[in-house]
């Protein structure tokens, strides 16, 4: 189907489809049946009782409105065609189409014997080997991924240039990826499935802090800090103070909670991608005190491009898009009895708050970071000349179950 669509491409004519009882047809626009140089008659045929032969017309038509409607051709149908039938040494009903000049019929209905009945069959066959799977739940979602990937080679008529490519592609995540580097996140959060899994997973509600992408530059344990500690030994030109509340969803402030947070450097990389920073160069684990109250001394983040020098930068590339995420905080706030959240503070400023690489803005998650005159407002211990702040209540939902840990 694949070649068949691209076929109709290199001819570089608009053209419809017609579809019969037992013939499909081309044509131009104009409707002139279109011949398709290279078929040959004999090779056009089908068998099958007419009711299976129009099923699977029916099912290879679908295919093919999908390939040519990805080629910007557009499709209609309507009753036309003649069918020759024949039958062959066995008795099964064979035939070919025609109209004018064009074979085309015969050959999409050969098609639909090989994608649509076989296709069926290769699914079923490749879903039926996990019935001897003990997990449930990995049966299932192995069922719906086989399910998925071959409804997406069928419906794209993958070819295998283009499935090896996809292997190629794959195969060059895996070496770029190392304990600094996850490229696979990269892919997950750039095609938008990990803010989809996030979606599942965390419809906030309730008044809680919504989550967001966890982002490939989490180390776990951070050094833990006092409140109001600085999580950098450079707080540069562009001071930030950052303070604020864990509390629950209905006001109560949470003591002991933890908070635990991350940012780039005014360079734009975080430490775990830069070796001239400390490995805990702003990242660090607070405690919010007795009235839930946290805070910490750091610069200004800035926007920053993901990693975009391996395949998921490519695939930006030749897709026309950008890799820029707005500044941002990273938190991951805990407390015992409390759903855990991770999430962001956007900074509001960002030009990039409507074009997220990876999708991970939420409106309620953009603050205002405050700029002050230290002439007006004379900045808190520990910072000096110009500087900004910003407040931030994190709100946690109530969970029995769960651990701060
Ligand atoms: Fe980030």
């Amino acid at each position: 189907m694949g070649k068949f669509a691209q076929r109709f491409v290199s001819h570089g004519v608009a053209m419809r489809i017609v579809h019969g009882l037992k013939a499909i047809k081309v044509e131009h626009e104009n409707g002139q049946p279109l011949r398709i140089a290279g078929i040959q008659k004999t090779s056009v045929e089908f068998f099958g009782e007419e009711a299976v032969v129009r099923q699977a017309s029916q099912r290879v038509v679908s295919c093919l409105v999908a390939g040519l409607q990805l080629c910007g051709i557009e499709f209609s149908a309507v009753s036309a065609g003649k069918a020759h039938d024949d039958q062959d040494e066995e008795g099964r009903q064979s035939g070919w189409g025609e109209i004018g000049t064009s074979i085309v019929p015969v050959v999409l209905l050969t098609h639909a014997r090989c994608f649509g009945i076989v296709a069926d069959e290769l699914t079923a066959q490749a879903i039926d080997s996990l019935a001897g799977c003990p997990d449930a739940r990995l049966r299932e979602v192995l069922t719906s991924l086989i399910r998925n990937l071959h409804h997406f080679a069928v419906e794209t008529s993958l070819t295998e240039a283009e499935w090896l490519a996809g292997i190629h592609f794959l195969t060059d995540m895996g070496r770029i990826t190392s304990p600094h580097r996850q490229e696979f996140i990269l892919l997950s959060d750039t095609l938008g499935l990990s803010m989809l899994v996030d979606l599942i997973n965390h419809g906030a509600g309730g008044g809680a802090t919504e989550s967001t992408v966890l982002g490939p530059f989490y180390v776990p344990d951070s050094p833990w800090r006092a409140n109001g500690d600085a999580i950098t030994d450079d707080l540069g030109d562009n001071p930030l103070l950052v303070s604020g509340h864990v509390r629950d969803t209905i006001g109560r402030a949470i003591p002991d909670a933890v908070v635990d947070v991350w940012q780039n450097a005014t360079n734009r990389l975080y430490a775990v991608q830069d070796e001239h920073q400390s490995p805990d160069n702003l990242r660090g684990r607070f405690h919010t005190d007795s009235d839930g109250a946290f805070a910490f001394r750091t610069v200004r983040p800035v926007d920053y491009p993901i990693p975009d020098d391996g395949p998921v930068g490519h695939m930006l590339a030749v897709t026309g898009r950008h890799a820029w995420r707005p500044a941002h905080v990273h938190l991951i706030v805990a407390a015992n009895g409390h759903g855990k959240v991770t999430t962001h503070i956007f900074d509001s400023t960002s030009r990039y708050l409507d074009s997220d690489v990876v999708f991970g803005v939420k409106p309620s998650l953009v603050r205002t970071f405050v700029e002050h005159d230290p002439a007006v407002e004379p900045p808190p211990p520990g910072i000096a000349g110009r500087w900004c702040s910003v407040d931030i209540e994190i709100v946690l939902q109530p969970n029995a179950g769960e651990s701060r840990d």
